[in-house]
């Protein structure tokens, strides 16, 4: 094993302080915000708490950076000043327990629900199937204005850093998406068209946020419509602009052979880990959810990993697989009353609910 595979080693960043281990809290809306986006005190305690269990980064689930990428109801919000106040406890809370601090920049796009933004959804191009409106150039610049406005917000409520949701089918990913892209303009016709929207978003970060600012990308490898040799190419421009401190790749399943038939030969971590970094740090998420499983990936070359369902089970992960490196993530579905107890609010544990096979329904104990 090499020293960097062990997960209770720190990690430094370019910028900013380090890591205190290789274990980052995945993004993950919870749905406990207030109506308007403000933090809540349910979502205040479960990140609170993950920090408490050890995780080196507490990352904030999806937050909006403007009312029309909203695609959740109750879901977080960074795209007005009001939201500064409470993130700001946040920020205090989760350094005073030692980890970095994130917010996850987020937009819907065409994915916004019309019942929950009352207005005809945006995304990289029209789609009147599904009643969606491309934006023009200059709303593509106010849509990279609104990131780097959210990005700003979060420094002025004291977070380490921000992510750019670059993944998942969101706003900046349709963009990325080389079956939907068709746009004629600088924001589409070629990969670096494609990418475009998102290197202008961590451009603008970069200059307007102060030096020590941490900023990441989340990427999808595959799906969404993205393809994963763009994905590669574009993970390697980020890691050699100096512009981001970590990438974040989201796999769903680390160790999953790529859906497309052309890029089989390797598992999706793997098409990542080889790649020069500089001084940029690779993390990967899905399906960690056991102590073998994290020291797999450390030890195929990332240099953090994002854990999900794993913290939303055991708010000490990083702490129960320091400790036993047999431990496994107990089995799914579990109760209520688990969830409860390791400080998820009512409204997340309803949402998780909706997750096929997470709750078992009818039980209150264990
Ligand atoms: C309930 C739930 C909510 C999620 N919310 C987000 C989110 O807000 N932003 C995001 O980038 N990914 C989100 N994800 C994906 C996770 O960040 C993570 O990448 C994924 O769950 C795989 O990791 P895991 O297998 O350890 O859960 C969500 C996943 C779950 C299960």
């Amino acid at each position: 094993m090499t020293s960097s595979a062990i997960p209770e080693q720190p990690l430094g960043f370019a910028r900013g302080a380090p890591m205190r281990n290789r274990l980052a809290l995945a993004p993950l809306t919870n749905l406990q915000s207030e109506e308007d986006g403000t933090l809540s005190d349910n979502e205040f305690a479960w990140l609170a708490k993950r920090a408490i269990g050890g995780f080196a980064m507490v990352m904030t689930c999806a937050a909006t950076v403007h009312p029309l990428g909203k695609g959740f109801p109750r879901q977080l919000g960074i795209h007005a000043d009001r939201h500064i106040l409470r993130l700001e406890r946040l920020a205090s809370a989760l350094r005073s327990a030692g980890a970095l601090s994130a917010i996850q920049l987020q937009h819907s796009g065409a994915r916004a629900p019309y019942h929950l933004i009352a207005e005809q959804p945006v995304g990289a191009v029209d789609d009147p199937e599904r009643g969606v409106r491309g934006l023009s150039t200059a709303e593509v610049e106010q849509a990279v204005e609104d990131f780097v406005q959210a990005g700003i917000r979060a420094e002025k409520a004291g977070f380490d850093g921000v992510e750019v949701h670059g993944a998942h089918g969101y706003l900046p990913c349709q963009f990325l998406d080389v079956t939907r892209n068709s746009r004629t303009d600088r924001y589409g016709g070629s990969a670096e068209g494609r990418a475009r929207m998102l290197i202008e978003m961590v451009t603008g970060l970069r200059a307007r946020t102060r030096p020590d600012f941490q900023i990441g990308v989340r990427l999808s490898p595959e799906r969404y419509g993205v393809d994963l040799g763009e994905m590669r190419g574009l993970t390697e421009r980020l890691m050699r602009s100096g512009l981001v401190e970590y990438v974040d790749i989201s796999c769903w399943d680390t160790f999953k052979i790529p859906e497309d038939p052309t890029y089989k030969g390797r598992a999706l971590m793997d098409w990542f880990t080889d790649l020069d970094r500089h001084t940029t740090r690779l993390g990967v998420a899905g399906k960690l959810t056991t102590a073998g499983n994290v020291l797999e990936c450390l030890r195929r070359g990332a240099d953090f990993v994002l854990v999900g369902r794993g913290a939303i089970l055991h708010h000490d992960f990083p702490r129960r697989i320091a400790e036993d490196t047999n431990f496994r993530s107990v089995d799914l579905p579990v109760s209520r009353f688990h969830l409860a107890r390791e400080g998820l609010g009512k409204e997340f544990i309803d949402y998780l609910a909706t997750w096929k096979g997470f709750v078992a329904e009818g039980q209150d104990q264990g």
